[in-house]
C-alpha cells in the first residue's frame, strides 16, 4: 500500500493558506499536494481514502475561510498547468478543473462565444465554479455545462453529463471530490460585442461590491425571495467591526479583512449578523462561504 510519503515531491507541510484564500485569513494544512497529472491525483486520493486520511479540494479560495487552527490531513490544489488548459472546438469550450473562471471567460470572448460572460467579476476556478454552481443576476454557470469530468473520494473518474447533472442556486448535484475538466456549450456571436456587454456588467457590479478589498463574496446565500444584503444592512450591521473584519459599507453581505485579521473574528461577526437579522427580520440566513 503506498503512503502519503510517496508524493514528498508535490508536498508541502505546515503549509499556511491564508495566502491561498481572498480573505487572507486562517491557519496552515498539515500537508497541502498539488499533483502534476490526473492520474498522479487519483493515486493521492486512494492513498487517503486506504488511510483513512481526511482530504478538502482547493479552488480559487475566493469562497473560504480557513479557521486559525487550520485544518489536519491532506488539502489538495490543481495548481499544475495540467489542470488549467482551455481549449475552444467549435461551440464549446473545454477547461480544466483548476483552471480560472476568469480565464475561461475571456478566451471564450476572444473566441466569439457568449454564454459565460454573464459571469464576469466572479472569481475562483472551474472546479469551485461548477460545484458551487457560480453565478448571479445574469445568469449561472450551469446553465452552459456540457460535460463534468469528476474524481470520487475513492480514485475513480468518471463523466458526468445530460441529467447526472442538476444545478441550482449556489448548488449542483456533483458531490464528487474533484472535478477535473470541464465542457461548456456557448452561443456564436460578434466577440467585439460580447466583450462590450460583459464590459458593462463589469462596471455595474464593480460600484455596488467592494471588490478591491480582502473578501470572500456573499458571506450567505440570499434567502428565496429576498436580498441577505438588504437585510444585513436594514439590521443596521453595515460597518460593524470585530478586530480587523468588518461588515462592508458597501454591500452589507460582504466582510471584508484587514491585514493581520482573525478567523475567529470573521466567526463572530458572522454570528452576530445572523442573530441580528434573525432578531430583526426573523429570518435565519444560510452561509454560503464554506468555513474549513
Ligand atoms: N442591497 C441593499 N443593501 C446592501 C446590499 C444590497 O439594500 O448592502 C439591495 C440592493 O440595492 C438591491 C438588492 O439588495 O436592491 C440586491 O442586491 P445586489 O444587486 O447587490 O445583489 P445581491 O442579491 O446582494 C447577488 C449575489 C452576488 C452577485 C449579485 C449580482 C447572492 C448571495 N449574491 O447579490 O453573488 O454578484 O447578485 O449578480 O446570491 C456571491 O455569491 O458571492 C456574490 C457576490
Amino acid at each position: 500500500m503506498s503512503s502519503l510519503d510517496d508524493f514528498a515531491a508535490i508536498t508541502l507541510r505546515d503549509e499556511p493558506l491564508a495566502p491561498l484564500t481572498w480573505m487572507k485569513v486562517g491557519g496552515p494544512a498539515q500537508r497541502l499536494i498539488q499533483p502534476r497529472s490526473v492520474d498522479e491525483l487519483i493515486a493521492v486520493v486512494k492513498t487517503c481514502h486506504d488511510h483513512n486520511i481526511p482530504v478538502r479540494m482547493l479552488g480559487g479560495g475566493s469562497n473560504l475561510l480557513v479557521r486559525d487552527e487550520g485544518v489536519s490531513g491532506v488539502v489538495i490544489r490543481l495548481s499544475h498547468p495540467v489542470f488549467s488548459q482551455v481549449s475552444v472546438s467549435g461551440n464549446r469550450i473545454k477547461a480544466g478543473g483548476g483552471a480560472l473562471l476568469s480565464h475561461v471567460i475571456s478566451e471564450s470572448v476572444k473566441a466569439g462565444l457568449a454564454g459565460l460572460d454573464t459571469l464576469v467579476g466572479i472569481p475562483g476556478t472551474i472546479a469551485g465554479a461548477l460545484k458551487g454552481n457560480s453565478g448571479g443576476r445574469n445568469g449561472e454557470i450551469g446553465e452552459h455545462v456540457h460535460s463534468v469530468t469528476v474524481v470520487t473520494a475513492q480514485g475513480e473518474k468518471f463523466v458526468r453529463q445530460g441529467d447526472e447533472l442538476v444545478f441550482e442556486y449556489r448548488r449542483s448535484s456533483i458531490n464528487e471530490l474533484c472535478v477535473v475538466e470541464a465542457e461548456f456549450e456557448l452561443t456564436p456571436g460578434n466577440a467585439d460585442e460580447i466583450a462590450e456587454r460583459m464590459h458593462k456588467l463589469w462596471v455595474m457590479k464593480k460600484s455596488t461590491q467592494p471588490l478591491s478589498h480582502q473578501s470572500a463574496g456573499c458571506v450567505f446565500k440570499n434567502p428565496r425571495g429576498l436580498s441577505a444584503g438588504a437585510l444585513i444592512e436594514q439590521a443596521g450591521l453595515k460597518g460593524m467591526k470585530i478586530g480587523l473584519c468588518e461588515v462592508s459599507d458597501r454591500h452589507g453581505n460582504f466582510i471584508v479583512t484587514e491585514p493581520g485579521a482573525k478567523s475567529s473574528d470573521v466567526l463572530k461577526l458572522i454570528d452576530v449578523m445572523r442573530a441580528k437579522v434573525s432578531e430583526a427580520h426573523g429570518v435565519d440566513l444560510e452561509l454560503e462561504l464554506q468555513v474549513w
